[in-house]
């Protein structure tokens, strides 16, 4: 099972301790790379990791001025080109982009506008709309809305607790035979 650490975990300086721990128990701990999972001989890419935040089009931090807005904003580009290249290194039947933080301002309807740029990126949507995938999840954004939209159309299901009120939801995705795949936006829209 992969999954990616959230800001939590660093809040203590423990993301390395509780990333062994996750670990040690079989999990898939996602930091930028990929893991191809084998589900009855469909393959499933899931390419993740935190991610950050920094807002989206039109009111969002740019690298510019205090180092400290730098850093800000370097962390979160920098994860975003590292999940566009594991995801467009996956050749797996279904592709799942997995991330903490955002990276669609719809699923965090019902979130303060104050706090949307500490709950998301425009740069992760753009990473994963260049790449392509069939579907992004994330969570952190609890008063948030479950489903949205990138840019680019893929879909985006904010799975935080609060908002799907279970323990997990359940998304079907088809996986086409390799000769009738076409583009992932075709078959995104056509879903
Ligand atoms: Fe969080």
């Amino acid at each position: 099972m992969p999954i990616p650490q959230g800001n939590h975990d660093y809040h203590s300086d423990a993301e390395d301790e509780i990333g062994g721990v996750l670990r040690d128990a079989g999990v898939t701990v996602l930091e930028g790379d990929a893991t191809v999972l084998d589900c009855g001989g469909t393959t499933l890419g899931v390419a993740g990791g935190k991610g950050f935040g920094g807002g989206f089009e039109g009111r969002c931090a740019s690298d510019f001025g205090e180092p400290e807005m730098k850093a800000f904003i370097r962390h979160t580009k920098d994860f975003a080109a590292r999940l566009n290249a594991s995801l467009t290194d996956l050749d797996t039947d279904v592709t799942i982009a997995l991330t903490h933080y955002a990276p669609c301002p719809d699923t965090l309807e019902g979130e303060p506008l104050e706090i949307y740029p500490f709950l998301g990126s425009y740069l992760m949507g753009e990473a994963i709309d260049s790449a392509g995938a069939d579907l992004a999840i994330h969570g952190h954004a609890h008063k948030g809305t479950e489903k949205g939209l990138t840019s680019g159309g893929i879909r985006v299901r904010n799975v935080a607790l609060p908002v799907i009120q279970h323990a997990y939801a359940m998304y079907c995705l088809e996986a086409p035979e390799a000769a009738d795949r076409g583009p992932v936006r075709e078959r995104v829209s056509a879903w």
